[in-house]
């Protein structure tokens, strides 16, 4: 539709409708018995008129749902505005790929573009319009749930990532329209969730304006650079106020700063959960603080459609306000289509995309293979397919590894590690659990795999832990298995860093899987059997034990620094473990034995004018081929606030054929050493400073520079 005559149809709207307009519910509050509960059910009591002019409906479960539903609802709304439908696609729809936390682990924007477009379409053909993806929280505190729904601790790798997933689901601007595979994306939670005191989800955050800009903010500015139609607000603060009820947040930042112009939603009843915070004594006054803070729509809580219609009749809200709410959701479905096609083509109709078909599991096998993290190897791996294995621990053979927020993907369909294997491998037996520890009972078997980890209904929302340890009974099964006296692979399950200090002496190889969707087991065989090359790498510090947390490789420097070497009083340490983490960010092994050469630049002195090239070889001895993430920090010496000695800004992946040399250059610019100041402007300061190019945030070459 032309946007002239949105503008047309809002002015026919009558307050109520334009109220219906702004809310959000599951099919439930239309009397209907499916839709994915994803919070807790409100109060279903809601006037007619609403529900006749409701705006959206997320989590219904079917394209012949979602049909039924818009058939139904343009029977009753007066002006006919379709529905728009909205679900969580954060890692696949039917088909799973890897937890988010995972795709973030393949340092691979490209890849995830392409998986994002291929999840979005596989819902676009069930009907889905929109997904609340991608999650673009910052996530140092493993103990929070839901770092496994976002890529990590760090701000340039999380940017990437989230312009990534918004250009595969929508594509390029202006297309929404026209392709039927691309649905729009709404970047989430804005901002600071990953925040949350105690690594306790819903708890309290509270950071500088400093910290917002310098390292929350980049996901969320790359998301809407890359394009995406909506932003969901957080359940969390920012300084004492509710994102969701926050000028600051919502106009100041949102609007101005990062020049958004798109529609806002709340997240699942944030509104409503302004009252149990003591900010709001009604569902009024509440929708009056989200509303005039600048929320478009209110998921779930109902304070909309109880409270704004008095809170305009006492002037506490401004129509013109609800007006620009309106036309923002009339354009996000003007973006879709929805006006001249409120069904854009999906189901039966809808032929282009195959939902759970070859391709898209292909691909779903691909990227869990260059997810997972090999994060050791003592000459085991990978294993010719004649090697006799024996597989057990309490995930060898699971379907549940699929992850939290996995949609509508079916444990069944998964691919178990034990499956996997019994299908590379020409003899593998499971062992059953308790395994024995007679060397005489596995004198069939060469090599044992044992899967391992934590489960995934202890992972994402609302599932935090105090204890990231490896389960304890997991610790006593590997030293039993140590006295058969045959190597131990361990593949280990998680939605987080797990504290693996107790087991890494215990075990041969380490594969860390995460949770690697459906096609897990291939993945894994892929890896074992090495017709995959392992590319994961770390997107998150690995603890050596649940106290350091939260770890994370660019903490600002501290007055007091410690030395693990030379442990000495008055030093910022731990008088029972050192600061050093177990794995730092970054950090992965390959197959191959890859030599980093000694960097060559091609001047010492940076100026605006020009910038600095550095050159390295990376020289591959052994036989196996290998994909190399090459890393490059940077951080200025000296620095108006305190800093992080580097941060990342540069990474390059390339494949190194075995027994071969590549060379790689890195362009750094004085962008690269660029900062937010006390002011809040991101600018550098000129003076030394120093680049480390290397496999991880821990194991580099550094070289000295100066910027004039
Ligand atoms: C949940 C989550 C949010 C999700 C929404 C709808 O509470 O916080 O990430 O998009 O509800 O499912």
């Amino acid at each position: 539709m032309d946007k002239s005559k949105l503008n047309q149809l809002l002015v026919q709207m009558s307050l109520e409708e334009k109220i219906g307009q702004l809310t959000q519910f599951t099919p439930q509050y239309l009397g209907r018995e499916n839709g994915e509960l994803t919070g807790v059910l409100g109060d279903f009591e809601v006037e007619q008129v609403y529900l006749d002019s409701l705006g959206s409906i997320l989590n219904a479960d079917s394209f012949e749902d979602m049909v039924e539903i818009q058939r139904e609802h343009l029977k009753h709304d007066r002006l006919k505005i379709p529905l728009v439908f909205m679900r969580d696609i954060i890692h696949g729809y039917r088909t799973i790929f890897p937890i988010p936390l995972g795709l973030g682990a393949t340092f691979d924007p490209d890849l995830i573009e392409e998986m994002a477009h291929q999840s979005g379409s596989e819902a676009a053909s069930e009907g889905v319009q929109v997904t609340f993806s991608p999650m673009a929280d910052l996530s140092r505190d493993a103990r929070w749930g839901r770092v496994m729904e976002g890529t990590g601790e760090d701000s340039f790798l999380n940017a990437k990532m989230s312009a990534s997933m918004v250009k595969g689901y929508q594509g390029q601007p202006g297309i929404l329209a026209h392709d039927p595979s691309r649905i729009a994306a709404c970047v989430k939670h804005y901002a600071g969730y990953g925040a949350v005191l105690a690594g306790r989800d819903y708890s309290t955050v509270d950071f500088s304006r400093i910290t917002l800009y310098q390292d929350y903010l980049p996901a969320f500015q790359s998301a809407i650079e890359a394009g995406a139609k909506l932003v969901m607000p957080a359940f969390t603060l920012f300084e004492g106020v509710p994102a969701t009820a926050s000028k600051y947040l919502l106009k100041e930042v949102l609007r101005e700063y990062l020049k958004f112009d798109g529609a806002t939603i709340s997240d699942w009843g944030s509104v409503d959960k302004f009252i149990t915070m003591h900010i709001a004594g009604n569902q009024q006054r509440a929708s009056e603080l989200a509303l005039n803070a600048g929320l478009d729509m209110d998921m779930m809580s109902g304070a909309f459609v109880r409270g704004l219609k008095q809170a305009v009749a006492e002037g506490a809200v401004d129509v013109a306000d609800i007006d620009t709410a309106v036309y923002r959701m009339l354009e996000l479905k003007n973006d879709l289509g929805l006006f001249e096609d409120p069904y854009r083509q999906f189901g039966e109709n809808h032929a282009t995309n195959e939902v759970f078909g070859e391709k898209i599991r292909a691909n779903a096998r691909k990227v869990a293979t260059k997810s997972i993290v090999l994060l050791k190897n003592k000459n085991v791996l990978p294993l010719d397919t004649k090697i006799r294995i024996g597989v057990t621990g309490p995930l060898g053979d699971s379907q549940k590894i699929l992850g939290a927020w996995s949609s509508l993907g079916k444990h069944s369909d998964a691919v178990s590690l034990a499956t996997g294997l019994q299908k590379r491998f020409d003899h593998v037996e499971l062992i059953p659990l308790p395994t024995s520890s007679d060397p005489a009972d596995y004198a069939n078997i060469d090599v044992i795999v044992a899967g391992l980890g934590e489960r995934e209904d202890d992972t994402g929302e609302s599932a935090c832990k105090t204890n990231i340890e490896l389960p304890e009974d997991q610790v006593v099964l590997l030293k039993r298995l140590q006295h058969t006296g045959k190597p131990i692979v361990g593949v280990i399950f998680a939605g987080r860093p797990l504290v693996l200090t107790n087991v890494v002496g215990l075990l041969d190889a380490i594969l860390y899987a995460w949770f690697p969707g459906t096609e897990g087991g291939n993945a894994l065989a892929d890896l074992i059997s090495g017709v995959s090359l392992p590319q994961g790498r770390l997107p998150m510090t690995f603890p050596r034990a649940s106290g350091q947390v939260p770890i994370y490789y660019n903490t600002p420097r501290n007055g007091s620094p410690a030395n693990d070497q030379n442990p000495s009083k008055f030093t910022s340490r731990y008088v029972d473990c050192e600061n050093a983490p177990l794995f730092s960010f970054g950090y992965g092994l390959g197959y191959g034995d890859v030599h980093y050469g000694t960097p060559t630049i091609d001047n010492k002195v940076l100026t605006d004018n020009r910038d600095i090239k550095i050159e390295i070889a990376l020289n591959n001895t052994s036989m196996y081929g290998s994909i190399e993430t090459i890393q490059c920090y940077a951080g200025s010496s000296i620095t108006e606030i305190v800093r992080p000695e580097v941060e990342l800004k540069h990474w390059q992946q390339v494949e190194i054929p075995a027994g071969s040399t590549k060379k790689i250059t890195f362009t750094i610019s004085s962008d690269d050493l660029a900062y937010v100041h006390s002011d809040l402007n991101r600018e550098a300061d000129k003076g030394a400073f120093i680049v480390r190019i290397g496999s991880s945030a821990t194991n580099y070459q550094e070289l000295s520079l100066v910027y004039r």
